[in-house]
């Protein structure tokens, strides 16, 4: 009796849980053309977002979160970054990339004042929105642009652990701040970001780039792999 009572209170907390909306999380940007750029502008950087992930992490890595920062004007990829799981929890993919650029700068001469400057004139991809962390140093630095795929929404409704704030919502209590402001971009190309989330925490869901289900017992059931070794 007892522990009927237990098992359908931890249901209901467990739907009630699978329910939750996170406020302000629905900003789709698609298709708008934004500081002049066109909608095929930012598909193709989306595109290039989640390729540098590849690149640094390989086809199929559990943090599948990744990062570039852009000079628009320049037509390039400026640096990129990804989250390499160090163990220093703040290095998600966004802060891999500014610490990427910021070590680009800093070698290529440019004082601290220059490189505070420099943000103002980019933008930041990440193929995943990013968290409050994230979000909060991509207003610190004042970024041009901010531009996501995956939304937290998307990323919580499949299992992830998310802190529930919209970068919209951080957005909002951010204009105070002196210089530049940044504008953003949501839920660009999430018919190619969003696989690359959704399978982590669902076995039954398909593995992105070829990757295909072996059995872990660090995961606790499978993981999705580009070889047949253990994992
Ligand atoms: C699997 O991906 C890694 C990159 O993470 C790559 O180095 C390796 O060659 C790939 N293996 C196969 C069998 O494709
Ligand atoms: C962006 O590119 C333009 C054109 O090449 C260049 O003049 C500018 O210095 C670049 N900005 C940054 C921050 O690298
Ligand atoms: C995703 O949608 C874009 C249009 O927004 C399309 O060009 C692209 O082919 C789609 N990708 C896949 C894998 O279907
Ligand atoms: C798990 O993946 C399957 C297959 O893609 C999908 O139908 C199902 O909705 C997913 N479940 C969740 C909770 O995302
Ligand atoms: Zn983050």
């Amino acid at each position: 009796m007892a522990n009927s009572k237990i098992i359908l209170l931890l249901g209901a907390i467990a739907s009630c849980a699978a329910h939750f909306t996170v406020p302000n999380d629905d900003q789709d940007m698609s298709g708008l053309t934004v500081n002049s750029l066109p909608w095929d502008k930012r598909v193709e950087y989306m595109r290039k977002t989640n390729q540098a992930l590849y690149s640094q992490s390989g086809p199929c890595p559990f943090a599948a979160f990744g990062a570039i920062i852009v000079n628009h004007t320049a037509d390039e990829v400026v640096c990129e970054g990804a989250n390499f799981r160090t163990g220093d929890p703040t290095i998600h993919g966004e802060i891999s990339a500014i610490n990427a650029c910021t070590a680009k700068f800093t070698a290529m001469g440019m004082t601290p004042t220059q490189i505070y400057a420099a943000w103002g004139e980019l933008s930041l991809y990440t193929n995943a929105e990013s968290c409050p962390m994230c979000a909060s140093a991509i207003r610190w630095a004042g970024f041009k642009e901010y531009i996501y795929g995956t939304t937290i929404q998307h990323n919580y409704n499949v299992g992830w652990g998310v802190m529930t704030l919209s970068s919209y919502d951080v957005f909002q209590q951010s204009r105070q701040l002196p210089g530049y402001q940044t504008v953003m971009l949501g839920q660009i190309l999430t018919n190619e970001t969003d696989p690359l989330f959704s399978w982590q925490y669902n076995a039954s869901a398909p593995c992105p780039n070829g990757c295909f289900r072996i059995p872990s017992v660090a995961r606790g059931g499978s993981t999705c792999s580009n070889t047949t070794a253990t994992a």
